[in-house]
């Protein structure tokens, strides 16, 4: 990653060409779907499990930028209705099998629609539950996509947001470790050690700055989507952060249910320690 004065962007809130070349990278890479297609059940079991926790029975699920659709697929068997979304029609092309399945077995539907978290295609107050995993990273306007996912759910429903923590310092310190191990980085965020140190030492300066201003302060990046290395968040468009969503989501009125929740045992620890440069977003709001 170059330095961020280099790479800062400011928020694409109407339909500019870097959206439309977003879109249409979604929509068209075949290289993107055969990573999404390595996210099998055992990879989307945890987010379907902190969901399942946080969402009450027989409750109607929206799950965005769901991919290859299988954790919307695992709600639903978990005992919801659900509907799927993405914005790439490509990788929602399996996603149809369990769509045919659910239908024949299963008193919850599972639905799977193509649509952009810009423009939801849903009436106010239409969900119990609003999710996403790894999505809003990578998303060129965060604030316009957190304004929809309020909108669609209920008063009293809830929204779970999952994902990277792309402003931790801790972020760049792994990649930093690892190739003190003599193991690979990752790709445009800590791929030499200087470059690791550079971006840990950003972090603590954006981890402050976040916390002391009283609004949200969204960064965004110019995502690279035309190398052949994708994975490592290279496509991201926004430095996804706990702090920013807390101070959104406050303004609009709700109520922060969990800050941080953690996966792993490690995770845990950290939520409960350090909920806001934990390495992972867990977060559940309440409307
Ligand atoms: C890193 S993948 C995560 C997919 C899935 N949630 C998973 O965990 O496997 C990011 C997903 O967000 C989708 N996406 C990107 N921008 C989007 C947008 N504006 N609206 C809806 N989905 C979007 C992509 O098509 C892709 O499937």
């Amino acid at each position: 990653m170059n330095s961020v004065s280099q790479t800062e962007t400011s928020a694409h809130t109407s339909e500019t060409p870097l959206r439309q070349r977003m879109r249409q990278f979604y929509e068209t890479s075949e290289t993107y779907k055969g990573l999404l297609a390595e996210h099998d059940e055992a990879y989307h079991q945890p987010f379907v499990e902190l969901v399942n926790r946080y969402t009450p029975p027989n409750a109607q699920i929206l799950e965005l930028g769901c991919g290859n659709g299988i954790a919307s697929m695992l709600l639903n068997r978990s005992g919801h209705d659900v509907v799927g979304t993405d914005i790439s029609a490509l990788f929602l092309e399996e996603a149809a099998q369990w769509q045919k399945t659910a239908t024949r077995d299963g008193e919850h539907n599972l639905e799977y629609r193509v649509c952009d978290v810009l423009e939801l295609p849903f009436q106010d107050e239409t969900f119990d539950v609003v999710c996403s995993n790894e999505l809003i990273e990578h998303v060129p306007d965060i604030e316009t996509a957190l304004s929809e996912m309020i909108r669609v759910t209920r008063k009293g429903g809830r929204i779970i947001i999952c994902g990277p923590n792309l402003c931790s310092p801790l972020m760049p310190l792994i990649d930093l470790m690892r190739l003190i191990r003599g193991k690979p980085g990752r790709p445009f965020w800590g791929e030499t050690k200087r470059q690791a140190l550079s971006n840990s030492a950003r972090n603590i300066f954006l981890y402050m700055k976040k916390r002391l201003s009283p609004s949200p302060q969204f960064l965004y990046r110019e995502p690279d989507l035309e190398g052949e290395v994708f994975g490592g968040d290279g496509d991201s468009a926004y430095y996804a952060n706990p702090i920013d969503l807390e101070k959104c989501f406050r303004h609009h009125g709700l109520r922060i249910v969990k800050r941080c929740i953690g996966f792993s045992t490690k995770g845990k620890i950290m939520a409960i320690c350090f909920p806001r440069i934990s390495l992972y977003i867990s977060m559940v709001v309440q409307r």
